[in-house]
């Protein structure tokens, strides 16, 4: 419900692309400002609080099982409030939904990722932090168009690489251009591939 949205606005320069932060497990709406700041100063920026809690209510934008599988009804469902949360909030501050760029962090950089592939959402830039895939998708949507920054860390526990390379695999199959940042890092965003993500939204 309405009640369950909780966001954090950030005002910037109105002619230049929103970026939408979504957090990791455990993160809210503004705990990523630090980076978005660092990634896009002036850029009018916004997050939402992802409604799914976890254990001693750690927030997260879909079920994680006990068992760690994901919730595929859940991860469907959340999508689909969190895109309508999203025009709800660009309607509300007079931003673009169409030049949003989506700034994820795990769990944040997976709901970015399943909606590129499963539900058609507004945004052509994304900054994925260690996302994985969450479920394959036998027919892949046209992602002409859509640019996707990626990373990940051999180090990860939690994100294995044979995982990260079919995502990367589905959509650039989808007709998305993807950057791979490849480190020797762990789970947690590094100076390294923010680094290597400004530099990116130089040119992109
Ligand atoms: C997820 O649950 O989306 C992944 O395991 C990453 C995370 O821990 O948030």
């Amino acid at each position: 419900s309405e009640t369950d949205l909780h966001t954090a606005y950030f005002p910037g320069q109105q002619e230049l692309a929103p970026v939408l932060m979504l957090h990791g497990t455990g993160g809210d709406e503004s705990d990523l400002l630090p980076l978005a700041t660092f990634l896009l100063p002036q850029h009018p920026t916004f997050g939402i609080r992802g409604r799914i809690t976890e254990g001693a209510g750690a927030r997260r934008y879909f079920i994680r099982n006990r068992d760690g599988s994901f919730d595929l009804t859940s991860i469907s469902q959340e999508a689909d409030w969190l895109w309508q949360s999203v025009a709800t909030v660009a309607d509300e501050h007079l931003l673009d939904p169409q030049r949003l760029i989506v700034l994820g962090f795990s769990n944040g950089a997976n709901i970015a990722a399943y909606s590129l592939l499963h539900k058609q959402p507004p945004f052509k830039t994304a900054i994925l932090l260690h996302p994985m895939l969450i479920e394959e998708q036998p027919t892949l949507p046209d992602l002409t168009g859509v640019a996707v920054f990626a990373s990940f860390g051999d180090l990860d526990p939690i994100v294995k690489e044979s995982n990260f390379d079919q995502l990367i695999t589905a959509l650039k199959t989808a007709g998305a251009d993807v950057t791979v940042f490849k480190n020797h890092q762990s789970h947690r965003p590094s100076q390294a591939e923010l680094a290597a993500a400004k530099q990116w939204l130089s040119v992109h």
